[in-house]
């Protein structure tokens, strides 16, 4: 039987962090979003209050609705202010040391009976879960960008986690509105496992002279039906994020497909990490996006 959740914690408002925690509080729950310091905090509730007031402008809510949503939200940089939650999402830097050392504090500030969440793109759940004292009430709550937006919530069973935690993460995704999948803890789950190479494809397809970025995007948009093309969306995760999905995925299955292509790993030594930082397959610095000179 899934537990009751009245209040989640959202740690972390970044990219997927500030999505996970607008759309919990736009299914009613109480959210405590943690960051690490102030500005990090503000910058991540000013794009939940853009979202909210974008929204209003169009007639998809009323003022009255936004103000309700964004005031369950509370914003915090301490730990301690997430010791009520009865659901802890984390949605951190995708690196494996750092979400152990988050977990290590937070599982002894929050209540014992609360299910900790990772929203990992493609790390191990068992070894985040495996770091806290409750091994059983660990699951993987995979979103997908824009969270907001996007309807697929990959619900991730590991080996230790048990029925009720399971269900309970199940019930949750679902009390959102989204399409709740269950898969096992494979790197990559169902998504990026089929996904990641084909973005990765795409990059070496580009690095043939198959064709320009922008012919390799309008090609699968027109051809394929995609709504953004294959680079377009490779900014749009984040160049960085996909070169540590890969970079875990190739650690784990030792396939080519999984493999860096040589121009992700020389834009990311140039520090274009796709949309995020102005400049990755394309450049975000005009009204609209053009091709990258410097490619
Ligand atoms: N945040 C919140 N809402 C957003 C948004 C954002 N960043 N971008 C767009 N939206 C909303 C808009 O407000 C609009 O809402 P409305 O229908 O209520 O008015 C709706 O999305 C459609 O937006 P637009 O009309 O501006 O633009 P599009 O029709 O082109 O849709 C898109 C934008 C939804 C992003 C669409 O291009 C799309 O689906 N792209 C593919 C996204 C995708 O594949 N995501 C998965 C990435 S992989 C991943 O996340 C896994 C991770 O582990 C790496």
């Amino acid at each position: 039987m899934a537990q009751q959740i009245e209040n989640v914690g959202v740690l972390g408002a970044g990219l997927m962090g500030h999505g996970i925690a607008q759309v919990a509080a736009g299914a009613g729950y109480s959210v405590v979003l943690r960051e690490v310091d102030e500005g990090t905090l503000q910058k991540g509730l000013g794009k939940i209050e853009k979202q909210l007031a974008r929204a209003v402008e169009k007639g998809k809510s009323t003022q009255e609705e936004a103000d309700v949503v964004r005031g369950r939200i509370t914003g915090t940089i301490h730990y301690q202010d997430l010791a009520d939650c009865d659901l802890v999402i984390e949605a951190i830097t995708e690196s494996l040391p750092l979400k152990l050392e988050m977990w290590r504090e937070v599982d002894q500030i929050v209540k014992p009976q609360a299910v900790f969440a990772t929203n990992t793109s493609s790390l191990a759940v068992i070894d985040q879960a495996a770091v806290t004292s409750r091994p059983g009430q660990f699951v993987g709550l995979h979103y997908f960008n824009p969270a907001q937006v996007m309807k697929l919530v990959e619900v991730v069973r590991c080996v230790t986690t048990d029925d009720e935690a399971f269900a309970t993460a199940l019930e949750f995704a679902r009390s959102e509105g989204k399409l709740a999948i269950p898969t096992k803890d494979k790197a990559g789950f169902i998504v990026n496992r089929l996904l990641v190479p084909y973005m990765l494809d795409a990059i070496r397809a580009y690095e043939e002279g198959v064709g320009s970025v922008g012919e390799i995007d309008e090609a699968m948009k027109a051809g394929a039906g995609h709504p953004m093309g294959p680079l377009t969306l490779a900014d749009f995760v984040g160049l960085d994020t996909l070169g540590s999905i890969c970079d875990v995925l190739f650690d784990e299955f030792r396939e080519r497909r999984f493999a860096r292509p040589p121009t992700l790993r020389k834009m990311l030594s140039a520090g274009w990490f796709g949309r995020k930082s102005g400049k990755g397959f394309y450049d975000y610095s005009g009204d609209s996006p053009v091709e990258n000179a410097g490619l």
